[in-house]
Formats: C-alpha cells, structure tokens, sequence
C-alpha cells in the first residue's frame, strides 16, 4: 500500500495542468545556484566550524563538497529526465512511493524553510555589524539575538525575511534579476577575500591541525562534526533543480545550472577557508575545567566569547570574513566585506523561500497537502503561487526571530541529507525499473556514485549533533502522523489504488 507511487507519464502530465511559466535560462538558473549556495555557511558558519574543528575546518570543507559533487551528479540525472517542480520529493513520488515522497517532502521544509532562518539570522550579524561600522551605533543585543544567546528576539532577521517573502510575490523573472546583481557582489567580496588573506598565509596557524581529533569527543563536534554543519555552506544548489518546472529547455540547462554552481562554489570556499586559517588562526575556545571545546550556539562560549582574550579569535565572530580582514589590517575592506554579505546574503534567503514554495505548490498540487486548492492559488496579475509564499514566509519569520543560525542550519542539514539520500537511492532504481526512459543527463559511473553520496550523506547525518538527529526523527513522526491523517487517503494517487480495490 504504501509504495504505491505515480508515474513518471503521470507527473508530466500534471505538471502540465497547473503550469508555472518557463521563463530561466542556464546562465540565470547558474546564477540562481550561485546564489543559493554562497551565503551564511561560508560568511557566518566559518567560525562554527573553527570551534568545532580548529584548522581541520579545511578537510571538513572537502568533506562535505566531496558529498555535494557525487549528490549533484545524481540530482543532475533525475533533474533532466524529470524537469519539473518539486525536487527530490518529486523524483521520489515517481520512485519510491508515496509515503517515502511524502517524508522527503516534509524533510525538505526543513531543508529550505528551516535554512532560509538560518540565513535571515546569519544576514542579521552582518546588518548589525554593518550598522554599528558605519554609523557608529550600538544595536542593542536584546533586539538581535534569540533568547538562547542573550536576547528577546532578532527583529533584524525577521524584517529581511518578510521583506524577501514580500519580493519572491511580485515574482520570480524580477527576482532573478535582483539576484544576478546580489550574486556578483557576493563573488567579488569572495574573490577580494582570497587575494588579500591567502598571500598572508602563516603555516604555523594550521598548528595544532586538528584539537578536537576527527570524531570529538562530544557530539557533533570534531572535523565529522564541522564537516556535518559546514555542509550547509554546500546546500543550494539543488535548489537549481526545483525551479526545473520554470526553465527553458531544461534537459540541457538544470545538470549545467546544478554542477556548474557547485563547482564554482567549492573553488570559493577551500581557498576561503585556507586563507581565514592561515592569516589569523582559527583555535577552538576551550572550556578550562573540563579541557574540551565549547559547543557552539551555547551561553557558555557566548559567555567566554566576551572574554577580550578570546573576542578577537575567528570562533567567537558573528562576521568571520570582515574579521579576518580587520586582522590584517584591511579595515575599509573588513567594512566592505560586512556590506557585501549585507547586501547578498537576501538572495540565499529568496532562492531557499523559492525552493520552499515551489515544494509546496507541488505537494499541495498533489492533493498531499490540506487545503490545497487554497495553496495552489496563483495570483493573477503576478502569476506567483502568493498563499504558500505568503504561509511559508510567516513560519520562516518565527524561526529566524527565536533560535540560533548554528542550531537552525544543523537542522537544516538533516532534512537535506535524508532527500539526497533518497535521490541517490532514486536514481538506481530509476535505472533498474525503467532502463530505457531517455536520460539527457546520465551520471558517470552511477553504480560507484551514487552509493558514495548514500554512504557520504549517512556519515554526515550521524555527525550531527545527537540533539539535531533527534529534532529530525521527530519532525518525521509529526509528518507521518499528518501524512496518515490527510494525504493518505486524499491523494489522486490513493483514491485511484482505492478505486480498483472496490472493482
Ligand atoms: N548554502 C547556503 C548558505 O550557506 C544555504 O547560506
């Protein structure tokens, strides 16, 4: 009963009947992923991995790229032989059943909702840093920071979160051209970044290389564990593949818009790590009585951070990157770097809202969601889905204003690493059950890929925090639990497998 699953005939022709407009091209659908994937992993989570890994961050780095490339490949298949909305749970509908489509569903709300939080919180330090540069002002902690780090409520993040939920009604064309302009000016501050800190490089910072060994000795921390939230740093780019349904000649265009934005941003972020260890150091803050490192997103490095002694160190910074450059003695740069993620950070948190809305539409396009006929709403005059937009934006508003960037993109990382695995999974079963099916784009040896990303994308799941791995086990009982009460019995899908049983 419950693999029963829809066509991959059957999910082209609904795609069909509810149609978003193709409006992207491969470079914008490029730009799109850039834009995805450069943002609060590299700007802000530098300095969470420092304290989880120490210079070790730059393995934790390949790491998790290592996992991306070999899931980007097999996305890259499914992508272009299904290009429609929808992503992972799509592919997994066609594949491995409703019920597993469902839950992949579910893990994606918290793959993109849950990061675009994460991302309006990582833009947060960077406004309030800009704002205390540039005019000298002191924003006060209350009003930017949650509760589990000193404050009442991060206004700043959740104004940036309704403003972009705002911009992504008016549509998606006019976006992406917003985002083109956002995206150069995140690549340049990247690239002004590597050529000042890497020529400074000191090999002596990279000692001692790992202080916290691989595993750690808590949990979720180690270069497995940096590895495991840096991940987040890589996640985006199958954003590229959600907007499949609204892109032109998309067999050629999503594998280059996928693997093309991954590929850039791994050059970006090795060289970027190397240079922040190099030029400054990058020593976790260890807890005197007991020896180990602090956790990050606790009150107690929060506490020790306030420590003079430690302010200054890459782990204790909310803007790791304007850090490095105040560190070598670039301040006007430092105030342009904090301006730059000021100003582009917002297209990470639009793609990751898009990506969100689009799941929905297309879940609620599949009668999974109550309430669908509301959801599936699309405006009229800027033919965008605006009531899950306008949904999704509120939840993600509530995130962003209460919890910690550390602890939300953590939570991010499990939903995502659950659909990639399904995605890895999907493709083999693809090529078993429907050998002939036309795939524009095939993964290169796809029986060595794709049980890599499975096996990569496991071992960076159980590198979580233990807390996050149960944070997901519980959001998917929720899910199930819903999934039995509505979906179940509501989908097309079902009531066609009902049908027949009464014959
Ligand atoms: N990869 C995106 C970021 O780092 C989600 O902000």
């Amino acid at each position: 009963m419950n693999w029963r699953t829809k066509t991959l005939d059957q999910i082209l022709a609904t795609a069909e009947e509810k149609a978003l407009h193709r409006s992207l091209g491969g470079f914008q659908l490029m730009m799109l992923g850039v834009g995805a994937i450069i943002g609060t992993g590299i700007f802000v989570l530098t300095a969470e991995a420092a304290q989880k890994a120490g210079p070790g961050m730059m393995v934790s780095f390949i790491i998790a790229g290592s996992v991306c490339a070999v899931t980007a490949l097999c996305y890259a298949e499914l992508a272009s032989m299904v290009p429609v909305s929808g992503s992972a749970y799509t592919y997994s509908y066609a594949v491995l059943g409703e019920i597993v489509a469902w839950l992949v569903g579910w893990a994606l709300i918290l793959e993109y909702a849950v990061a675009a939080s994460a991302v309006s919180v990582g833009w947060s330090n960077y406004f309030v840093g800009s704002v205390e540069r540039f005019f000298n002002l002191d924003f006060p902690d209350l009003f930017s920071k949650g509760p589990h780090v000193g404050g009442i409520m991060n206004v700043p993040a959740a104004v940036i979160a309704l403003a972009v939920t705002g911009l992504l009604i008016l549509g998606t064309r006019e976006s992406a051209r917003v985002n083109a302009v956002l995206v150069s000016i995140k690549v340049v501050a990247l690239t002004v970044f590597c050529i000042l800190a890497v020529p400074v490089i000191n090999g002596a910072n990279f000692e001692p290389f790992s202080p916290n060994g691989f595993l750690g000795e808590i949990s979720g921390m180690g270069i497995a564990g940096a590895a495991a939230s840096i991940f987040f740093a890589y996640v985006g780019f199958d954003a590229v593949s959600t907007a499949a349904e609204e892109t032109r000649d998309p067999q050629r265009n999503v594998p280059f818009g996928l693997i093309g934005s991954l590929a850039i941003c791994t050059i970006f972020y090795v060289l970027v790590a190397a240079g922040a260890i190099g030029s400054i150091g990058a020593q976790p803050i260890f807890n005197p009585d007991t020896g180990l490192a602090y956790e990050p997103g606790t009150r107690e490095l929060a506490d020790a951070c306030m420590n003079t002694h430690n302010a200054e160190q890459l782990a204790c910074s909310g803007e790791p990157l304007a850090l490095v450059m105040d560190a070598i003695g670039y301040k006007t740069i430092s105030g342009l770097i904090s301006l730059a993620a000021f100003l582009a950070l917002p297209s990470v948190i639009l793609m990751m809202l898009f990506g969100q809305t689009r799941i929905f539409f297309v879940m609620a396009r599949d009668k999974l969601l109550p309430f669908n006929e509301l959801l599936t709403r699309i405006h009229p005059k800027y033919h965008t889905p605006h009531v899950v937009t306008i949904i999704t934006g509120l939840a993600v508003t509530v995130f962003a204003s209460f919890f910690p960037v550390g602890v939300l993109a953590d939570i991010s990382n499990s939903g995502t690493l659950f659909a990639f695995m399904a995605v890895a999974l999907g493709v083999l079963i693809l090529r078993v059950k429907d050998p002939d099916r036309p795939r524009p784009f095939r993964t290169p040896i796809v029986w060595v890929m794709a049980p890599l990303a499975l096996a990569g994308c496991a071992f960076l799941f159980f590198s979580l925090p233990f807390r996050t791995q149960l944070t997901f086990f519980g959001w998917a009982a929720i899910g199930l639990v819903i999934y039995f009460l509505y979906g179940y019995r509501n989908s097309p899908v079902g009531r066609e497998v009902a049908r027949q049983a009464n014959k």
